[in-house]
Protein backbone atom coordinates (compact mmCIF):
# COMPACT_ATOMS: atom_id res chain seq x y z
CA UNK A 1 0.00 0.00 0.00
CA UNK A 2 1.30 3.40 -0.96
CA UNK A 3 1.71 5.74 1.99
CA UNK A 4 0.25 9.24 2.39
CA UNK A 5 3.48 11.39 2.18
CA UNK A 6 3.14 14.70 4.33
CA UNK A 7 5.87 17.43 5.12
CA UNK A 8 6.85 21.12 5.49
CA UNK A 9 9.76 23.17 3.76
CA UNK A 10 10.64 25.27 6.54
CA UNK A 11 11.93 27.83 3.97
CA UNK A 12 14.32 30.45 5.36
CA UNK A 13 13.22 29.78 9.00
CA UNK A 14 14.76 28.12 12.27
CA UNK A 15 18.41 27.86 13.17
CA UNK A 16 20.00 24.43 13.72
CA UNK A 17 19.05 24.69 17.50
CA UNK A 18 15.56 25.57 16.35
CA UNK A 19 14.96 22.41 13.75
CA UNK A 20 16.35 20.58 16.64
CA UNK A 21 13.76 21.55 19.02
CA UNK A 22 11.10 21.18 16.78
CA UNK A 23 12.34 17.23 16.02
CA UNK A 24 12.91 16.41 19.10
CA UNK A 25 9.32 17.91 20.22
CA UNK A 26 7.17 16.23 17.29
CA UNK A 27 7.82 12.61 18.11
CA UNK A 28 5.10 13.83 21.09
CA UNK A 29 2.63 14.76 19.18
CA UNK A 30 2.67 12.44 16.38
CA UNK A 31 0.37 8.47 16.77
CA UNK A 32 1.97 5.68 18.07
CA UNK A 33 1.40 4.00 14.73
CA UNK A 34 1.88 6.15 11.45
CA UNK A 35 1.40 4.92 7.94
CA UNK A 36 2.27 7.91 7.02
CA UNK A 37 6.16 9.22 5.14
CA UNK A 38 6.92 12.38 6.48
CA UNK A 39 9.36 14.64 5.36
CA UNK A 40 11.19 18.28 6.67
CA UNK A 41 13.70 20.33 4.23
CA UNK A 42 14.95 22.33 6.90
CA UNK A 43 17.22 25.51 5.80
CA UNK A 44 20.89 24.12 4.80
CA UNK A 45 22.40 25.10 8.00
CA UNK A 46 20.13 22.71 9.85
CA UNK A 47 20.42 19.84 7.78
CA UNK A 48 23.48 18.45 9.53
CA UNK A 49 22.01 18.60 12.79
CA UNK A 50 18.54 17.33 11.35
CA UNK A 51 20.36 14.25 10.22
CA UNK A 52 21.40 13.44 13.52
CA UNK A 53 18.04 14.12 15.01
CA UNK A 54 16.22 11.96 12.39
CA UNK A 55 19.06 9.35 12.61
CA UNK A 56 16.80 7.07 13.99
CA UNK A 57 13.62 8.03 12.44
CA UNK A 58 11.47 6.83 9.35
CA UNK A 59 11.43 10.64 8.02
CA UNK A 60 13.30 11.67 5.05
CA UNK A 61 15.23 14.75 5.28
CA UNK A 62 14.91 16.92 2.64
CA UNK A 63 17.03 19.76 0.83
CA UNK A 64 15.77 23.33 -0.78
CA UNK A 65 17.64 23.57 -3.89
CA UNK A 66 21.07 22.26 -5.06
CA UNK A 67 23.42 23.01 -8.03
CA UNK A 68 23.63 20.01 -10.68
CA UNK A 69 27.76 19.81 -10.52
CA UNK A 70 29.34 17.34 -8.02
CA UNK A 71 31.74 20.44 -7.63
CA UNK A 72 33.27 23.54 -9.26
CA UNK A 73 33.62 27.55 -9.37
CA UNK A 74 29.91 27.79 -8.24
CA UNK A 75 30.59 30.15 -5.79
CA UNK A 76 27.07 30.48 -3.24
CA UNK A 77 25.68 27.06 -4.20
CA UNK A 78 25.57 22.97 -3.02
CA UNK A 79 26.51 20.33 -5.04
CA UNK A 80 24.37 16.71 -4.68
CA UNK A 81 27.86 15.29 -3.10
CA UNK A 82 27.98 18.24 -0.37
CA UNK A 83 24.27 17.20 0.66
CA UNK A 84 24.34 13.34 0.34
CA UNK A 85 27.36 13.73 2.69
CA UNK A 86 25.71 15.28 5.54
CA UNK A 87 22.87 12.39 5.31
CA UNK A 88 20.31 14.19 2.96
CA UNK A 89 17.61 11.96 1.17
CA UNK A 90 15.54 14.00 -0.23
CA UNK A 91 16.07 17.14 -3.04
CA UNK A 92 13.57 19.65 -3.58
CA UNK A 93 13.49 21.10 -6.98
CA UNK A 94 11.10 23.90 -8.81
CA UNK A 95 10.02 25.36 -5.58
CA UNK A 96 7.71 28.52 -6.60
CA UNK A 97 10.35 31.04 -4.51
CA UNK A 98 13.24 29.81 -6.52
CA UNK A 99 11.60 29.64 -10.01
CA UNK A 100 10.42 33.35 -9.06
CA UNK A 101 13.05 35.36 -6.80
CA UNK A 102 15.76 33.57 -8.02
CA UNK A 103 15.13 32.84 -12.20
CA UNK A 104 14.69 29.24 -11.77
CA UNK A 105 14.27 27.66 -15.62
CA UNK A 106 12.95 24.31 -16.37
CA UNK A 107 16.16 23.93 -18.62
CA UNK A 108 18.42 23.74 -15.01
CA UNK A 109 15.62 21.91 -13.13
CA UNK A 110 16.27 19.36 -16.09
CA UNK A 111 19.96 19.18 -15.23
CA UNK A 112 19.55 19.17 -11.35
CA UNK A 113 16.58 16.28 -11.65
CA UNK A 114 19.30 14.44 -13.69
CA UNK A 115 22.26 15.26 -11.14
CA UNK A 116 19.63 13.91 -8.30
CA UNK A 117 19.15 10.52 -10.11
CA UNK A 118 22.75 10.24 -10.82
CA UNK A 119 23.47 10.74 -6.31
CA UNK A 120 20.38 8.58 -5.63
CA UNK A 121 18.78 11.69 -4.09
CA UNK A 122 14.82 11.40 -3.81
CA UNK A 123 12.89 14.08 -6.30
CA UNK A 124 10.40 16.11 -5.17
CA UNK A 125 9.67 18.48 -8.29
CA UNK A 126 7.55 21.36 -7.39
CA UNK A 127 5.27 22.71 -10.31
CA UNK A 128 2.53 25.34 -10.53
CA UNK A 129 1.13 28.05 -12.80
CA UNK A 130 0.64 31.53 -11.27
CA UNK A 131 -2.15 33.93 -11.70
CA UNK A 132 -1.28 35.15 -14.87
CA UNK A 133 -1.09 31.97 -16.52
CA UNK A 134 -4.38 30.67 -14.74
CA UNK A 135 -6.48 33.65 -15.98
CA UNK A 136 -5.18 33.78 -19.28
CA UNK A 137 -6.58 30.00 -19.15
CA UNK A 138 -2.84 28.48 -19.57
CA UNK A 139 -2.82 26.61 -16.43
CA UNK A 140 -2.13 22.95 -17.74
CA UNK A 141 -0.20 24.24 -20.60
CA UNK A 142 2.12 25.26 -17.40
CA UNK A 143 2.51 22.45 -15.84
CA UNK A 144 3.12 20.36 -18.81
CA UNK A 145 5.71 22.10 -19.68
CA UNK A 146 7.43 22.46 -16.63
CA UNK A 147 6.83 18.48 -15.95
CA UNK A 148 7.86 17.64 -19.90
CA UNK A 149 11.00 19.93 -19.77
CA UNK A 150 12.41 19.16 -16.04
CA UNK A 151 11.88 15.21 -16.56
CA UNK A 152 13.51 14.98 -19.78
CA UNK A 153 16.12 13.06 -19.26
CA UNK A 154 14.87 11.39 -15.92
CA UNK A 155 15.63 7.47 -16.42
CA UNK A 156 12.92 5.66 -16.43
CA UNK A 157 14.06 3.55 -13.66
CA UNK A 158 14.23 5.93 -11.10
CA UNK A 159 10.72 6.96 -11.17
CA UNK A 160 9.88 5.15 -8.03
CA UNK A 161 11.94 7.95 -6.28
CA UNK A 162 9.78 10.81 -7.69
CA UNK A 163 7.45 12.86 -6.28
CA UNK A 164 5.67 16.10 -7.49
CA UNK A 165 4.22 18.85 -5.83
CA UNK A 166 1.13 20.45 -7.24
CA UNK A 167 1.69 24.04 -5.87
CA UNK A 168 -0.10 26.81 -7.75
CA UNK A 169 1.79 29.88 -6.93
CA UNK A 170 -1.19 32.25 -6.15
CA UNK A 171 -2.04 29.77 -3.40
CA UNK A 172 1.52 30.16 -1.28
CA UNK A 173 2.60 31.89 1.78
CA UNK A 174 1.06 34.86 3.09
CA UNK A 175 -1.21 36.39 0.63
CA UNK A 176 -2.31 33.17 -0.87
CA UNK A 177 -5.29 32.19 -1.58
CA UNK A 178 -6.31 28.41 -0.62
CA UNK A 179 -7.06 26.44 -4.33
CA UNK A 180 -10.73 24.97 -4.05
CA UNK A 181 -10.88 21.08 -4.31
CA UNK A 182 -12.25 20.85 -7.85
CA UNK A 183 -9.46 22.88 -9.04
CA UNK A 184 -6.72 20.55 -6.84
CA UNK A 185 -8.61 17.40 -8.62
CA UNK A 186 -8.48 18.44 -11.79
CA UNK A 187 -4.88 19.60 -11.67
CA UNK A 188 -3.69 16.69 -9.83
CA UNK A 189 -5.40 14.39 -12.96
CA UNK A 190 -4.11 16.78 -15.70
CA UNK A 191 -0.40 15.81 -14.06
CA UNK A 192 -1.31 12.80 -14.08
CA UNK A 193 -1.88 12.42 -17.40
CA UNK A 194 0.98 13.94 -18.26
CA UNK A 195 3.14 12.02 -16.60
CA UNK A 196 1.32 8.99 -18.09
CA UNK A 197 1.95 10.26 -21.71
CA UNK A 198 5.73 10.53 -21.02
CA UNK A 199 6.52 7.60 -19.00
CA UNK A 200 3.72 5.00 -19.40
CA UNK A 201 2.17 2.93 -17.02
CA UNK A 202 4.77 3.93 -14.30
CA UNK A 203 4.09 7.32 -14.41
CA UNK A 204 0.79 6.58 -12.72
CA UNK A 205 2.47 5.77 -10.02
CA UNK A 206 4.28 8.83 -9.46
CA UNK A 207 2.76 10.62 -5.68
CA UNK A 208 1.30 13.85 -6.61
CA UNK A 209 0.95 15.85 -3.49
CA UNK A 210 -0.57 19.25 -3.05
CA UNK A 211 0.44 22.12 -1.51
CA UNK A 212 -0.45 25.97 -1.25
CA UNK A 213 -2.02 27.58 2.24
CA UNK A 214 -2.77 24.07 3.28
CA UNK A 215 -4.01 24.33 7.25
CA UNK A 216 -5.80 22.95 9.69
CA UNK A 217 -9.01 23.99 8.21
CA UNK A 218 -8.87 22.52 4.67
CA UNK A 219 -6.30 19.71 5.15
CA UNK A 220 -8.87 17.25 5.28
CA UNK A 221 -10.69 18.19 2.12
CA UNK A 222 -7.51 17.92 0.09
CA UNK A 223 -6.70 14.76 1.64
CA UNK A 224 -9.99 13.14 1.08
CA UNK A 225 -9.47 13.41 -2.91
CA UNK A 226 -8.27 10.40 -4.36
CA UNK A 227 -6.15 12.43 -6.52
CA UNK A 228 -4.15 13.32 -3.27
CA UNK A 229 -1.32 10.91 -2.50
CA UNK A 230 -0.10 13.56 -0.04
CA UNK A 231 0.39 16.83 1.43
CA UNK A 232 3.62 19.90 1.04
CA UNK A 233 2.80 22.48 4.05
CA UNK A 234 4.41 25.30 4.77
CA UNK A 235 3.48 28.11 7.61
CA UNK A 236 0.66 26.04 9.42
CA UNK A 237 3.94 23.47 9.91
CA UNK A 238 6.28 25.54 11.09
CA UNK A 239 5.75 24.25 14.87
CA UNK A 240 5.39 20.44 15.84
CA UNK A 241 1.68 21.29 17.20
CA UNK A 242 0.98 22.82 14.27
CA UNK A 243 2.69 20.26 11.87
CA UNK A 244 1.13 17.21 14.00
CA UNK A 245 -2.30 18.82 13.89
CA UNK A 246 -2.38 19.34 10.18
CA UNK A 247 -1.26 15.51 9.84
CA UNK A 248 -3.72 14.14 12.03
CA UNK A 249 -7.27 16.42 10.22
CA UNK A 250 -5.77 15.22 7.19
CA UNK A 251 -5.59 11.46 8.02
CA UNK A 252 -9.01 11.62 9.46
CA UNK A 253 -10.67 11.30 5.87
CA UNK A 254 -8.46 8.93 4.86
CA UNK A 255 -8.99 5.90 7.39
CA UNK A 256 -6.36 3.49 5.43
CA UNK A 257 -3.58 5.67 6.59
P1 LIG B 1 2.37 27.71 2.56
O1 LIG B 1 3.66 27.30 1.74
O2 LIG B 1 1.75 26.44 3.10
O3 LIG B 1 2.88 28.60 3.64
O4 LIG B 1 1.45 28.39 1.61
C1 LIG B 1 3.61 26.25 0.84
C2 LIG B 1 4.86 26.19 0.04
O5 LIG B 1 5.39 27.22 -0.36
O6 LIG B 1 5.36 25.08 -0.22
Amino acid sequence: MTPFYFGSNFKMHQTPHETERFITALDQFLPAKLSTQLFLIPPFTSLPTAATALAKSTTWLGAQNMHWADAGAHTGETSPVMLRAVGVDLIMLGHAERRGQFGETDEALCKKVSAAAKHGLRILLCVGENANERNAGAAEQTITRQLQIALADLPLDYLPRVMIAYEPVWSIGEGGSPADTATVATMHDEIRHTLFSQFGKPGRTIPILYGGSVNPTNCAQYAALPQVDGLFVGRAAWTPEGFADVLNRALENRPES
